[in-house]
């Protein structure tokens, strides 16, 4: 479903802190976040964007370079994802990669057919030109492709600088214009050298200087919202994980006393969550804590409903209103803080100019009443998630609160598929305990990324004793990944999955099976709904 967030008054953005800035242009890859967070890790600031972006917005942008991504269409097909053609006349550097190349190729003049077989995986590559882009390169690496079309002719001006066996303009560059081509994906781990090569483009090509330090910005986020917030009030959500944990940290820094955090209790929490935020919040932060316990209305609002986009619109809403009503008791507040990250932002489909697909509804973006009643302030908006631990370790926050595995806003209800009720709650609660104390206790904690159980709508046939069951199935889901964009299941231990199996099944009533979810992301997601 494809619920577009609308504009809201916010204070969350600094944009003049990014001097030095790349725009990616998203023709559709599954990996243009990861190739934003190739260049963020080469220091240089960088934003993901339409792909019909207009020259002039980009100009307005003033960007040192532009991406155009891949993408699942070909040049020729209609309606295939384009761009403003006036791209290639503003002497901003371009690369372009696998469908990004096609496109540059067609618009032009080149042309661009099917390959006889689409290719995907590794493939060797011949560099031709060890200049720029390729400056530090041995004349042959392996590569990432992944494409079923490929440029059969490059316009006059170009060079082919690299190809391989089966697709032998696999690099390109222009004589005078700084346009370059791949037609493989230097920002996926496979490909070696993938990051001097992106490396090599901002700094070799785009002249980049590499301004982009999270010390600096925090220095900086911290004075901009000091002077846009003045002597107003902000209430910040806070559940514990470490987003609205360093959200919090970062606003005390900027506003002290002026800060409220605000735990909301919702019904949907884990099992001691509660008394486990408030000991770490009271050992860490000295602003003001207020507990409010709302379980009761989130959970009579959640009752009957199955749909998921429906169960994140409610519980949006019903945190906004217990929001509304914690700020009366301090005399109000003008702002509400949140710690959404750039990830949320662009599924959501809530970027400015940013691509328009939205996946799910986080519940802190897209599942925002119209009326918020607050401006909101989100200064982790431009953020990915290990870069907010980084941060998070910059701003003196404990390594254990850190490397909490995250958990959604919308807590359990969404790992409790369809109806969510309190006996199903409680399931899932005692379940959930068993499969984090384990994964601890075997040392996984850290190495793996997000570990929990999902309570299944199925009922299957059990024997216990001597008698016959019929009883609930849950899915334990573990899984690894450093940005939470893309995920691989966790390769668990036998033994591990086996404990946590009979520990489940002999502890937790009402469970009688526990499935293990060996799926990756995409093309599930990491949570159920
Ligand atoms: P998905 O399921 O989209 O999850 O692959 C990616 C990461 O985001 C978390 N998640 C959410 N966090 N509100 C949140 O604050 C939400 O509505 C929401 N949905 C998913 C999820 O737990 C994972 O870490």
């Amino acid at each position: 479903m494809n619920v577009p967030s609308q504009p809201r008054p916010t204070a969350g953005r600094a944009e003049q802190l990014h001097s030095e800035r790349v725009l990616v242009l998203d023709f559709g890859s599954q990996f243009a976040q990861l190739i934003a967070r190739r260049v963020r890790d080469e220091n240089v600031y960088c934003e993901i964007v339409r792909h019909d972006i207009s020259a002039e917005t980009i100009v307005a942008r003033k960007p040192s370079a532009i991406i155009l991504s891949g993408g699942p269409s070909s040049v020729y097909e209609e309606g295939a994802p384009r761009c403003d053609p006036k791209l290639f006349t503003l002497g901003i550097p371009i690369l372009g990669i696998c469908y990004g190349m096609q496109l540059t190729a067609h618009c032009l003049g080149g042309t661009v057919k099917p390959c006889p077989a689409r290719e995907f995986g590794r493939a060797r590559l011949q560099i031709s030109n060890l200049e720029k882009l390729f400056a530090g390169f041995p004349t042959e690496i392996d590569v990432w492709m992944s494409h079923g079309d490929q440029v059969h002719l490059f316009p006059e001006g170009f060079e082919v600088i690299a190809g391989t066996a089966t697709c032998p303009i696999a690099a390109v560059k222009h004589h005078e214009l700084p346009i370059y081509g791949l037609q493989f994906h230097p920002e996926v781990s496979h490909t070696a050298l993938g990051g001097t090569l992106i490396h090599n483009f901002l700094y070799n090509i785009a002249g980049c200087e590499g301004k982009w330090h999270l010390s600096n910005f925090a220095q900086q986020t911290i004075e901009h919202f000091r002077e846009v917030i003045g002597k107003d009030r902000v209430i910040c959500g806070l559940s514990g994980g470490v987003d609205s944990s360093v959200t919090a940290a970062l606003l005390y820094k900027a506003i002290g006393p002026q800060l409220t955090c605000i735990l909301i209790d919702n019904g949907l929490l884990r099992k001691d969550e509660q008394s486990a935020v408030i000991t770490e919040f009271t050992d860490h932060f000295k602003a003001d804590l207020r507990v409010v316990d709302a379980s009761e209305r989130f959970l009579s609002s959640l009752a009957g409903v199955r749909d998921p986009q429906e169960k994140r619109r409610r519980i949006g809403r019903d945190f906004i209103e217990c929001f509304k009503a914690e700020a009366v008791k301090i005399n109000g507040a003008k702002y509400l803080a949140q710690g959404t990250l750039y990830p949320d932002v662009i599924e959501s489909g809530a970027a400015p100019d940013g691509p328009a697909a939205t996946i799910k509804l986080h519940h802190n973006v897209g599942g925002l009443p119209e009326q918020l009643g607050f401006d909101l302030v989100e200064p982790l908006r431009d953020l990915f998630k290990d870069e907010v631990r980084r941060l998070g370790i910059e701003l003196g926050l404990p390594e254990h609160l850190v490397w909490r595995h995250p958990f959604p806003g919308p807590g359990l209800a969404v790992r409790c598929l369809g109806e969510v009720t309190k006996a199903k709650l409680d399931v899932l609660r005692e379940a959930d305990e068993i499969v984090i104390n384990e994964i601890k206790n075997a040392d996984l904690y850290r190495s793996t990324s997000q570990a929990f159980v999902v309570l299944m709508e199925s009922q299957s046939v059990g024997v216990m004793g001597d008698a016959r069951t019929y009883e609930n199935a849950v899915a334990v889901r573990c899984v690894n990944t450093d940005d939470f964009m893309t995920a691989d299941w966790s390769r668990l231990p036998y033994d591990l999955l086996a404990r946590i199996s009979t520990r489940i099944i002999n502890e937790v009533r009402g469970v009688n099976r526990v499935c293990y979810d060996i799926s990756s992301k995409p093309p599930a997601t990491i949570e159920w709904e």
